[in-house]
């Protein structure tokens, strides 16, 4: 089973404290002919998250990629940004059961993984289970279909 979409790339984004990971699970996406797009950063150059999770998180909503992957140092900061989008469910993962969790009870969107406080083979399991999660919708979309802020 696989959630990705025929023809769409997974979208892939981190700051610099993500970017080494980013580049590891580059190498398994491709391993596996998976097609991604990164939306950076591009080196390990001090930056900030937010520039690069808001582009990956827009083409997400607009459908262009699917499921994004997001890195910063504890996840938490890319995370809390991706979150800012009303279309975006970001997923801060740690092991292979969450990220699990996070597809099947929350049609999580985005996968986000805390660079600095994984292995690199934890988060290719992690990323391993969840592109290949389904969502079990039921009494899980029920509560999904509230999450959005009412204007
Ligand atoms: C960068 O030093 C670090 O603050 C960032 O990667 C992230 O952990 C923030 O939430």
């Amino acid at each position: 089973m696989t959630i990705l979409k025929e023809n769409l790339p997974v979208g892939l984004c981190s700051d610099h404290a993500g970017f080494e990971l980013k580049g590891i699970i580059e190498g398994y996406l491709e391993s596996k002919g998976i097609p991604y797009k990164d939306f950076g950063t591009f080196g390990t150059e001090s930056c900030d998250y937010p520039d690069f999770a808001h582009p990956c998180a827009e083409a997400v909503e607009a459908g262009e990629v699917y499921p994004g992957i997001a890195i910063c140092g504890t996840g938490n900061g890319i995370g809390m940004t991706l979150n800012k989008h009303q279309g975006i469910r970001a997923a801060l993962c740690w092991q292979p059961e969450l990220a699990r969790l996070a597809r099947a009870h929350n049609d999580a969107n985005v996968l986000v993984l805390p660079g600095r406080f994984i292995e690199p083979e934890v988060a290719l399991e992690c990323v391993d289970t969840f592109l290949s999660t389904e969502f079990e919708g039921g009494r899980h979309q029920r509560r999904i279909d509230k999450m959005p802020v009412k204007k």
